[in-house]
């Protein structure tokens, strides 16, 4: 099973999962600097203080890039080393790790993917809204040109968000993520500025230089959990949600209708300026996708016990989603549907773009167990990767414009409110020594990538 010629194989990381040196070199906090300081937010009390320690191991993890044969590279710029307070100018010695870095991979023949805000948002900014803020859309596109101005030679491929329904809905919503806030109204507003900010900053980009400019959205394709009209409704609201709220925006320039008329009950919307939907539309060359689950949907008015157990809550929908019987879970709970991801990339095809899309997350948390050799034998995440990106190979036979595949995450690292408790990577961290060793996984995504595919029967 083969994969186009210049199939992009990559793997992904992300700023406050892997840096660390949080005070180091000018940069200032984050909101995610503050949320996991505050008591009973993250597992365990765990921070990103230290994470990785990439950002002091810089070289040892480039060289582990490239004995994996990796093709590509995902990171995040954070903000904060930036801007110290998101605004004004650039801090020179924050730009010069990332000079470092991308430096470092060209080097190595391993092409970089930067997004822009993995969401560590200046804690300044947050003080001033954050993202209920507009004003945070303007200052996400000057930090943007910085960033640009000085590594649009190098870097080929930009990302400006990376799941923005993550940043308002398990930030402002949920309470979940930072900066903690339970309000729908406040996870709204923080999606249209959120958007807002990807149009101004591709504006701002879009002068300086040829490079392709797109946006990473976690997109799940939606089923009704039985033939109960009430259930299909409830997976109609939480497509509403999860997909449609962010690509017809971005696709067509206009919310979608439903939508609108569900969240009224909460918002007046009126931070929907005119002129908005045409930046937040204005044309991309890509289009990044993080799959990880399919949303199997019930009714939560329904009433009666789910014969399974609940995996999320769309408490503003009135919907929750169900494991499906029979579907085993990831150590994070998560439902493991390879065709969900076949199924995604069809629809896009056929309802949004025929751009070119790029994985650019998806992997599995499992309950990886180090041998006393330092061995680990993740067979599990073998498997999941293996599934995934045979279900990617149908959706390219089906006619998907699929250009890459960025594996999460290349390293272990801090996984948000779960802290270091779950492990994502293809690359073990005993964080004690910060000593890396490549799990099997490893060693099995170096062969695919050597050969450009799957052997059958493997
Ligand atoms: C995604 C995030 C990424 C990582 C994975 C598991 O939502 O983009 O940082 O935490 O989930």
């Amino acid at each position: 099973m083969s994969f186009p010629a210049d199939f992009l194989w990559g793997a992904a990381t992300a700023a406050y999962q892997i840096e660390g040196a949080v005070d180091e070199d000018g940069r200032g906090p984050s909101i995610w600097d503050t949320f996991s300081h505050a008591p009973g937010n993250i597992l365990h009390g765990d921070t990103g203080d230290i994470a990785c320690d990439h950002y002091h191991r810089l070289e040892e993890d480039l060289d582990l890039m490239a004995s994996l044969g990796l093709r590509a590279y995902r990171f995040s710029v954070a903000w904060p080393r930036i801007q110290p307070e998101g605004s004004g100018p650039a801090n020179q010695k924050g730009l010069d790790f990332y000079l470092r870095l991308v430096e470092g991979l060209l080097e190595r023949n391993i092409a970089p993917m930067l997004t822009l805000y993995h969401w560590d948002l200046p804690q300044a900014l947050e003080d001033w809204g954050g993202w209920t803020n507009r004003e945070t859309s303007e200052r996400f596109a000057d930090y943007a040109a910085h960033v640009h101005g000085a590594l649009a030679d190098s870097v080929g491929a930009w990302i400006t968000l990376n799941e923005p329904w993550v940043s308002a809905w398990l930030g402002h919503a949920y309470g979940i993520h930072a900066p903690g806030h339970k309000d729908a109204a406040e996870a709204l507003a923080a999606t249209h500025h959120l958007l807002l900010g990807h149009g101004l900053a591709l504006e701002a980009m879009r002068s300086g230089g040829d490079n392709r400019l797109g946006v990473t959205l976690n997109l799940s394709p939606v089923r009704p959990a039985s033939a109960d009209p009430a259930d299909a409704e409830a997976a109609r609201r939480v497509d509403g949600n999860a997909n449609r709220l962010y690509l017809d925006p971005l696709f067509r320039g206009a919310y979608p209708e439903d939508m609108l008329q569900h969240y009224r009950a909460v918002s007046d919307l009126r931070f929907v300026r005119e002129g908005d939907l045409e930046k937040i539309s204005a044309p991309l060359d890509f289009l990044g996708v993080n799959y990880y689950m399919r949303h199997t949907v019930r009714d939560e008015a329904g009433g009666g016990a789910s014969k399974f157990p609940t995996a999320m809550r769309f408490a503003d929908l009135g919907a929750e989603t169900v494991l499906p019987e029979g579907v085993e879970t990831t150590a994070m709970g998560w439902p493991i549907e390879p065709d969900g991801l076949t199924e995604l990339l069809v629809r896009l095809d056929e309802e949004y773009t025929k751009l070119p899309i790029y994985i650019t997350e998806n992997g599995a948390a499992f309950h990886d167990y180090a041998d006393p050799e330092g061995g680990v034998d993740d067979e599990e995440r073998v498997a999941y990767l293996d599934a995934h990106f045979r279900a990617a190979h149908a959706a390219i036979e089906r006619g998907v414009n699929l250009r890459g595949y960025f594996v999460w995450s290349l390293l272990d690292n801090f996984e948000w409110a779960e802290g270091y408790s779950k492990r994502f990577g293809i690359i073990y961290v005993d964080y004690p020594t910060q000593r890396r060793t490549p799990k099997a996984s490893a060693r099995w995504y170096r062969e695919v990538i050597r050969r450009n595919g799957l052997r059958d029967g493997d």
